[in-house]
């Protein structure tokens, strides 16, 4: 374990009310007064991390709409890339009431893959982003999420996002996918697992939809572009985005294939 990764796990066995002093405390004795760095660590706290989170939470709510109005909208929360569980927070505050749905968390948990050429960019490197499995379950479980509504799977995707994986979740189907794994290799096998999952009004998420200067031949807006070429069969519509994020809606058969037309 490197001294990060000791530091991070001490952070995590705090009670959530003494974490974000103990952050503060960290930078204090790090950074002198008055450094550029001490105040741009303050602005990040006080403006942009707060700024970044009310995006987030301001989709799930959308989502929790939707899925409100176009009633019932059952299944699954898949989250793909979990980390320290903030994502996994805002989902089970607004959605747990909502039909019993249950909550999946597809991580590493060892952090990012090997980064193959095509995802290379300087936020990115093997190990970043770790929260070991036992870290994120405490995270949830201080946070009051029902650990009978909790599911992990542990491993890198091409590992473990197997057709045996697929069976042991079927039949039920997804309300929600939320993809927050970064990487054009990584999402090629989310989209792939969860293609057999989708019911209309399943709405799926791209948490880093502009990584990569938003170049749609990088990152999550490759594998997407990938998968609609490949299912042309499948429709789907944008729902709500941000400066960061894009999220579209799963359509169910056209009114001409349900044979349903005036
Ligand atoms: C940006 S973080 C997710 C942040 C998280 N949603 C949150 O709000 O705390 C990206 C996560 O994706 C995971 N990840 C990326 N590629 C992966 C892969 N191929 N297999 C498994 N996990 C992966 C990393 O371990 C990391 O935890």
């Amino acid at each position: 374990m490197t001294i990060r990764d000791s530091a991070k796990a001490f952070l995590h066995s705090l009670p959530p009310s003494l974490q974000g002093p103990a952050r503060w405390a960290g930078d204090w004795l790090r950074y002198p007064p008055g450094s550029s760095e001490r105040r741009k660590i303050d602005w990040v706290r006080r403006v942009y991390t707060p700024y970044g989170r009310q995006q987030r939470v301001s989709i799930m709510l959308d989502i929790a709409r939707f899925a409100t109005i176009n009633r019932p909208i059952e299944g699954y929360y898949f989250e793909f890339g979990s980390h320290e569980a903030n994502t996994m927070r805002m989902a089970w505050d607004a959605f747990h009431h909502l039909y019993g749905w249950h909550f999946v968390a597809f991580d590493s948990f060892e952090g990012l893959p090997d980064i193959s050429a095509i995802d290379r960019q300087a936020i990115w490197g093997k190990g970043r982003l770790k929260t070991a499995e036992e870290s994120f379950l405490t995270i949830c479980h201080r946070h009051g999420i029902a650990r009978d509504r909790l599911t992990t799977v542990k491993g890198f995707y091409d590992d473990t996002l197997t057709p045996e994986l697929k069976r042991s979740f079927q039949p039920k189907k997804a309300a929600v996918v939320y993809v927050d794994c970064d990487l054009y290799k990584s999402t090629v096998p989310v989209l792939d697992f969860i293609k057999d999952f989708l019911q209309p009004g399943t709405i799926i998420v791209f948490d880093d939809w502009n990584c990569f200067y938003g170049d749609p031949e990088r990152g999550e807006r490759r594998a997407w572009a990938e998968f609609l070429s490949a299912n042309p069969e499948l429709r789907f519509e944008p729902f709500v985005s941000t400066g960061m994020q894009m999220s579209f809606i799963h359509l169910g058969p056209s009114i001409e294939e349900e044979g349903a037309g005036a």
